[in-house]
């Protein structure tokens, strides 16, 4: 009877598991998306994902931008396709609509915690923002004052010439040690010659490790079937007991801050506001501000929604400014001329400890930056789901597969949207003919059609735009000056 019982659940469950396959493909084939034009079909696994994998990513896309136009649909995962545009007004369309176009079910799973309301509590309070990311910029000129003295002393140690760093790791310790800092007060102690690492950092390294190669498909059918994270695999383990380890440091770091808050009002008699508090990391102003009595008690975030902003800010503050630089890097190294143009701009500042204003005085280095972030975003591309059928208005009418010209893109529900971040910030219809080279001078006088890219910060998308951009864009763009002024200045 218990083994008919458990043949029958199993079969249950089968059947439903097909069924819910069959009609997700059939929405899939059955999707208006299959009226555009769009390279054939590489596989019906992996459909044209490899060739966007091969190179770097708006390479192929320009080629099929070429080929096809400017808004068409190529093939994802098991063949479905995906909406690609590059016109500027159906980019904005979906990045406005922002209840219409989330973030995919499978992209949440794997960022669950990383997204949480708490992000929104600081949305549109942008004169706020700048206030708190001057107060910052000491940290992040201290930070890189000491990534800069940790590369001479590995120089000093080589015989005083020369030395051979890998840029993108030592970036990569800076930035965790700054966002560490200035994001929730906490030292990871990332920069230390040693290389040893603290308990926080290693469960962040765990949680966010690639599977091995044996174990990645089924992970990769975790994202996309709820059913199979019942199963729980070793890294599911070592995930959940890294995030235990965040949250116990991270329920620490909000108990002590909320005292020491408690403690400042005590001394005061009254509520103490952002500018008169000693610590000013970002977390301390979020439970500030979520104590704050004009807020309405069931407006205030939970200790589990202020703890989920811990993750939040080093997945999307770490890697993101670090690779930034290495670029600033690398394509400075390739143009000796600008290199030296920014190093003698810098070198006539006196101090090493600048403010945020006077770095952002600094005309080379912010065009350095700009270009940097343009023709290397560190995020080269993003996607959406629509949670509801549409109708995407296009500044451009295309043809569609038949030859008919359309005014307007047509989505069904369940469909993805691809976000072309790089393709855009190198379309030469926008840029010009040297769109794909690296040349900071450009900002000096930028094309009139930069105006029509709907991002939030500099005429590119590097950032998105819509009120889902990302919100660290004025952090990084200070953390990424100071890193360069201090090391071009250096070395
Ligand atoms: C060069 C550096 C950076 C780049 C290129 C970058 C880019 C982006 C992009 C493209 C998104 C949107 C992702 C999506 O919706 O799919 C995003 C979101 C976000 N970013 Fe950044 N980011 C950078 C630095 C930072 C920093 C330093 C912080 C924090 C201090 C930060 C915090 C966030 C947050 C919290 C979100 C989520 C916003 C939301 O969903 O409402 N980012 N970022």
């Amino acid at each position: 009877m218990d083994f008919l019982l458990i043949v029958y659940t199993i079969g249950a469950l089968v059947a439903l598991a097909l069924y819910k396959l069959a009609s997700f493909m059939w929405s899939r084939i059955a999707s208006p998306l299959r009226h555009l034009p769009g390279p054939p079909n590489d596989s019906l696994l992996r459909g044209n994902v490899e060739v966007l994998q091969k190179e770097e990513e708006s390479v192929p896309q320009d080629r099929w931008a070429q080929q096809y136009g400017h808004t068409i649909a190529y093939r994802g995962l098991f063949s479905t396709r995906r909406l690609w545009t590059v016109d500027t007004r159906a980019l904005n369309h979906i990045m406005t609509h922002h209840t219409i176009y989330q973030r995919p079910l499978p992209t949440r799973y794997r960022l669950s915690g990383v997204v949480g309301p708490g992000v929104l509590v600081t949305e549109g309070k942008q004169h706020k923002q700048q206030r708190r990311i001057r107060n910052l910029t000491e940290i992040f000129t201290g930070k890189s004052n000491q990534l800069r003295d940790c590369w001479l002393e590995k120089i000093s140690k080589n015989g005083g010439a020369s030395a051979q760093v890998d840029a993108l790791s030592w970036l990569g310790q800076a930035t965790l040690d700054i966002i560490g800092r200035a994001g929730f007060g906490y030292e990871f102690d990332a920069l230390n010659p040693t290389g040893e690492i603290n308990e926080l950092s290693e469960a962040f390294l765990k949680l966010f490790a690639t599977p091995p190669r044996s174990r990645r498909l089924f992970s990769f059918l975790q994202l996309n079937i709820p059913l199979l994270r019942l199963i729980k695999t070793e890294e599911n383990h070592k995930a959940e007991q890294a995030q235990a380890t965040m949250r116990r440091i991270g329920m620490q770091l909000i108990r002590e801050k909320k005292a020491a808050i408690m403690a400042e009002t005590l001394e005061k008699g009254r509520e103490v506001e952002c500018k008169d508090m000693k610590e000013r990391d970002l977390l301390t102003l979020l439970i500030r501000t979520n104590m704050s009595t004009d807020i309405p008690e069931d407006q205030r975030l939970t200790d589990d929604e202020v703890l989920a902003q811990v993750p939040t800010f080093i997945v999307a503050g770490h890697e993101t400014t670090s690779m930034a630089v290495t670029w600033a890097l690398f394509s400075l190294s390739q143009q000796p001329d600008m290199q030296r143009k920014l190093r003698e701009e810098l070198l006539q500042v006196a101090t090493d400890s600048l403010t945020m204003d006077k770095l952002n005085a600094l005309p080379y280095l912010d065009a350095v930056v700009r270009e940097t972030l343009r023709h290397h975003s560190p995020v080269p591309a993003t996607t959406r789901e629509a949670f509801e059928d549409d109708i995407i208005p296009v500044d451009t009418p295309y043809t569609d597969r038949y030859g008919r010209t359309r005014e307007y893109i047509e989505v069904k529900k369940g469909d993805l949207v691809f976000l072309p971040i790089l393709a855009l910030n190198r379309r030469k219809e926008i840029w010009g003919e040297d769109a794909h080279e690296f040349k900071p001078e450009r900002w000096e006088h930028i094309p009139k059609a930069v105006a029509s890219v709907p991002g939030v910060w500099g005429n590119q998308l590097t950032f998105i735009g819509g009120p889902r951009a990302c919100i660290g864009y004025r952090f990084s763009l200070v953390e990424t000056k100071a890193l360069l002024f201090a090391l071009v200045r250096a070395f």
